[in-house]
């Protein structure tokens, strides 16, 4: 019998709030330790080509300077999957800003002071920097993350076009955009008999310490990897980076512990950033809008470190029924860092392109753009025929058309003034897949009548400990209160990372599953004797799932107004509705959504890294000149949810809420922009220039 309220559910408050404002919370770079020395990385100046020489000797010369790792002098590593954590393994550039040195002295200002000014000679050659959908490099990657066929076609695409009474066929760019989080990539490193122990800032502590050990060679019971407490992510945090392995490579080098963190500067270059996508889609349909063919082609580049191929069409493999479907990728490797993860990394991209192009087809049809979606939605997977677990795409439509006043709309473009402003509304579909991966966790029950949860889960400022410890305490019948959840450290046993929107999906199923187990073992009295501690792992669980497609879908609805002077925009309102599954914590569930959409927003009107051929680099590398959306750009934005219960995910029907409110946020925002100007704006960002050109 229950005797206290359910947790999950209930706007449960974050358990390490108190830790954090108060700044007892310690991140990764700020644990105490003895005899720290600190490392800062020196940067390639030139795009391409190789290191001549290094002076360290000029940098041992420097106040506090312990030593100077380069190529010549630091510890092998064996091969990594990723290329850019081979870090000083040979003298090649492959793109600016590539580290080419770490000084490590006794404080941070010496170790920066003197890689600054440390002498590197190179030879440089000709680089190539600059994405474009004609570059003779273009090629068919063998396929697109993380495991996507590269292309996939159904019907014969051509023909339908030709034949189709209404034809859209346009091009849209997205640019480079590069994931800031508060907390820049910081690593503590320390070496002692036991082997390599590190506090670093990630978005999950057991691929770093698998990655880790590979890279050093060592058994996995050498290394531990401690993630207590993140600042944020958005996919940069999602794998190992380049300063842990330094921050490793310098403590065992020099004997003693190495922090490297770095810089924001160093974050527009070292940690990865959102390709940028050229996409071409195009669009038949019969005259009452149905599909007839939906062709989306999309362009992005990689580096000639690594092959990263984002899966920018694949969303439209998903979104709407047509009977012939064709989606492809084509990708070109430049003298550039490597493009990574960033919060709905193919979704973001290709949901511009594709949700604009149903715009401009609902136009082109004369329907209403909600009607344009509701006669295309689909019975089954579009390419694929697999069945939907659920699919609320319609019901999210709906449902924030009646909280936005949609059907006041007066769907003519360029025909609202209020003053100086234009005004105009939009609407985007959204959609992001809703995956399960293995993970262990213990649960462990005490005399006094306490438990313990411990799960190598990461709390990157989503909620994670909370919504652990709501689900722990409802399958285990008790209070929070009465629930710690230890999370954030690679010795608590494999447990997926805070990415793909696959984090409480994965993680309460372990917990659930380990906190069943735990209630079995228990007396009456629930007080057991000696404390007793179980381990579930969900491997054979997740294994098991049959082949459905799940995805989470949403409503993104924007409202803007357009200076038709200066061509400035504002977003008085943004309104999203999601069919996202179960939701365990109202509170950090909206934090989330409205998070996305924010990001979504900035997407749309402010970021964008601006690649400078002549030098190769990205020229905005800080927070003045690459702008992300701050309070004074966001209007009122509502995040709004349908109660979904969807019994083919995991036991407590969790979907994920990472990713779902960036989709389609920057496409309904354009949509707007069109129906307040009756200009269509296809590259992003909408900045004034853009808007009066
Ligand atoms: Mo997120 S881009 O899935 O880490």
């Amino acid at each position: 019998m229950r005797t206290v309220p359910a947790a999950v559910g209930a706007p449960v408050s974050r358990v390490e709030g108190p830790a954090k404002v108060t700044g007892a919370a310690r991140y990764s770079g700020e644990i105490p330790l003895g005899q720290m020395a600190y490392g800062w990385v020196a940067q390639a100046s030139i795009a391409r080509g190789q290191i001549d020489s290094v002076d360290a000797a000029a940098a041992l010369g420097m106040p506090g300077v312990i030593g100077v790792l380069t190529y010549e002098n630091a510890p092998r590593l064996t091969a990594a999957a990723d290329g850019e954590l081979l870090v000083l393994q040979h003298n090649r550039v492959r793109y600016r800003g590539q580290v080419v040195a770490l000084v490590v002295a006794g404080t941070l200002e010496q170790a920066r002071a003197a890689a600054e000014a440390l002498p590197v000679s190179y030879a440089a050659e000709p680089h190539d920097v600059i994405l474009r959908a004609d570059h003779p490099g273009m090629y068919a990657p063998g396929h697109v993350n993380p495991n996507y066929v590269t292309d996939t076609a159904t019907g014969d695409v051509e023909a339908a076009l030709t034949g189709a009474a209404v034809q859209v066929d346009e091009t849209y760019s997205t640019p480079a955009e590069h994931n800031n989080p508060m907390e820049p990539h910081a690593a503590i490193a320390r070496w002692d008999d036991d082997g390599l122990t590190v506090w670093d800032s990630n978005q999950g502590p057991t691929l770093v310490h698998r990655t880790l050990a590979t890279l050093f060679g060592l058994e996995a019971s050498a290394v531990r990897v401690i993630t207590e407490h993140v600042g944020g992510g958005f996919g940069a945090k999602g794998s190992a980076r380049p300063h842990t392995v330094l921050a490793a490579m310098a403590a065992r080098t020099f004997g003693r512990p190495v922090r490297v963190t770095f810089s924001r500067q160093q974050q527009f270059c070292l940690v990865g950033y959102r390709t940028p996508t050229i996409q071409q889609v195009r669009l038949g349909a019969d005259a009452d809008g149905r599909l007839v063919a939906l062709d989306h082609l999309a362009y992005s580049q990689t580096s000639t470190v690594l092959e990263f191929a984002e899966q920018t069409a694949v969303i439209s493999r998903v979104m709407y029924a047509s009977p012939s479907l064709r989606t492809r990728h084509r990708l070109v490797a430049l003298d550039v860092p490597t493009p990574r993860w960033m919060r709905a990394p193919g979704e973001a991209p290709g949901s511009f392109a594709l949700e604009c192009a149903m715009d401009e087809l609902a136009d082109a049809c004369g329907i209403d753009p909600i009607e344009l979606r509701v006669c295309n939605e689909p019975a089954v997977e579009p390419e694929g025929g697999r069945q939907f677990s659920s699919r609320h795409l319609l019901d999210c439509l709906a449902e924030g058309a009646r909280r936005f006043g949609w059907a006041d709309r007066d769907p003519r473009p360029g025909v609202r003034r209020d003053g100086r402003w234009l005004t105009g509304t939009g609407v985007a579909s959204s959609t992001y897949p809703a995956r399960s991966m293995a993970s262990t966790a213990t649960a462990s029950a005490w005399p006094d009548g306490s438990y313990e949860i411990t799960i190598a889960a990461a709390d990157i400022g989503q909620g994670a400990r909370t919504a652990i410890t709501q689900v722990a305490a409802d399958e285990l019948g008790a209070d929070i209160a009465q629930v710690t959840a230890r999370i954030g450290d690679s010795g608590y046993g494999p447990a997926m990372i805070a990415g793909g929107s696959m984090g409480m999906a994965s993680w309460s199923w372990a917990v659930a599953k380990a906190c069943r187990q735990l209630r079995a073992q228990l007396p009456a009295s629930l007080r057991p004797a000696e404390t007793i501690t179980v381990r579930a792992d969900t491997t054979s669980d997740v294994a098991a799932l049959p082949d459905l497609l799940r995805h989470s879908f949403g409503a993104q609805f924007a409202e803007v107004r357009v200076d038709v002077d200066t061509g400035e925009i504002r977003v008085p309102r943004m309104l999203g509705v999601f069919a996202a599954g179960r939701i365990l914590n109202p509170k950090t569930a909206r934090s989330q959504l409205i998070g996305g959409m924010t990001m979504g927003l900035s997407m749309a009107l402010h970021e964008e890294s601006i690649m400078d051929a002549q030098f190769g680099d990205y020229v905005n590398h800080d927070f003045a000149g690459y702008h992300i959306a701050a309070h004074a750009d966001i209007g009122a934005i509502e995040a709004h949810w349908i109660e979904e219960s969807d019994g083919q995910l995991n036991p407590l029907g969790v979907k994920g809420l990472g990713e779902i409110g960036i989709v389609g946020a920057a496409a309904a925002i354009a949509n707007a922009v069109w129906h307040a100007t009756a200009r269509r704006q296809r590259h992003l960002p909408l900045i004034p220039a853009r808007i009066l050109s």
